[in-house]
């Protein structure tokens, strides 16, 4: 019996090549940054037990990595620090012969303008506290720590970064960054901050990768409340005032309603960074069987996409970026 239906949504998923003719979202490699973990003092590439597959790098070993990500067409990295001296403000993070001021030279020197280089700029490596500004008198001093946030940003400008991503949360530390960066002449140096970065528990693996947690107290004067939608959004509107050039959602899987928001109320760029926690419990649950791997990462980055990010911040970068090239 013929049944008239001028509705039949399904007339367009017949066949894959009809279904690729439509795609709305699409996910390349142009989307990814790759974050990398560079340690001082190491010898040898160390996994991270709770991030499989993703290691923390000798400096000898950084020029191979960089190769390899930009053979996988991948165009940026995310570098980040792990000094082997700390102290209470966190001297070692804004040194000329400072590990991340020596891999962004050594990936500068080999790869030029190759790869994108972005560093992030946080003092929670760096300092015995394990905080992302600096102690005094029990609290975190905001004024303090965007002086030094600066001193840390013109540092890696200077060993030729590309991008400069503020982490630390503190109020301020766009502007301060932008006036360091202008007054020392690097005023082609980007700002990407981590606009809206929410007190998490979804960071707990990268803070075993990095060694930077907290000694006393948590993150919570400093970052966003999972609970304060509207912050994060003032936050965003902050960063933007104060020149900021991309912005960025952190978490990304439980926040892509903020992701959303945020393209649709701001016209800049919008970054995601899908986090070690969301790493962490994709391959935890991959590794017993229980979901796949590849096709719920290409899932979850499209999903992250379709919110309107950008670009992503992602452990997945490489493994994603070798699943397109062998389904293109
Ligand atoms: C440090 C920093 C953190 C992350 C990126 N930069 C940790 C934190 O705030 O404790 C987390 C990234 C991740 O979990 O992948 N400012």
């Amino acid at each position: 019996m013929t049944v008239f239906r001028n509705k039949r949504l399904r007339r367009l998923r017949i066949n894959e090549n009809i279904r690729n003719l439509v795609q709305e979202v699409r996910l390349t490699t142009n989307d990814l940054v790759c974050p990398v973990f560079v340690q001082e003092g190491l010898t040898e590439r160390t996994p991270v037990d709770s991030m499989p597959a993703i290691e923390r790098l000798p400096l000898s070993e950084i020029s191979n990595e960089i190769q390899n990500i930009s053979d996988l067409k991948i165009p940026a990295v995310m570098l980040f620090g792990i000094p082997s001296q700390k102290d209470e403000t966190g001297t070692s993070a804004f040194l000329e012969e400072g590990i991340v001021q020596k891999a962004i030279s050594e990936v500068k020197s080999n790869f030029g303008d190759k790869i994108v280089i972005m560093a992030d700029v946080c003092l929670c490596q760096y300092t015995t506290s394990g905080h992302c500004g600096i102690v005094k008198d029990n609290k975190i001093d905001n004024d303090l720590s965007i002086e030094t946030l600066t001193k840390i940003a013109v540092s890696q400008a200077k060993a030729g970064v590309h991008v400069v991503s503020p982490s630390a949360m503190m109020d301020g530390q766009v502007s301060a960054i932008r006036k360091g960066l202008d007054e020392a002449d690097f005023k082609d140096v980007s700002i990407m901050s981590h606009s809206a970065k929410h007190s998490s528990s979804f960071y707990s693996p990268f803070r075993d990768a990095a060694e930077c947690t907290p000694q006393f107290g948590d993150r919570k004067t400093y970052q966003v409340p999972f609970t304060n939608p509207q912050e994060a959004m003032r936050e965003v509107a902050t960063d933007i005032e104060e020149g900021v050039d991309i912005v960025m959602i952190k978490p990304a899987l439980s926040y892509l309603d903020l992701i959303a928001e945020t393209k649709r109320r701001f016209n800049v760029p919008v970054s995601a960074y899908s986090v070690s926690g969301e790493y962490a419990m994709v391959k935890a649950a991959a590794s017993q069987g229980w979901i796949k791997e590849d096709e719920i990462t290409n899932e979850i980055l499209h999903s992250i996409k379709r919110a309107g990010a950008d670009m992503i911040v992602t452990y997945f970068a490489k493994s994603c970026a070798r699943l397109i090239q062998d389904n293109s």
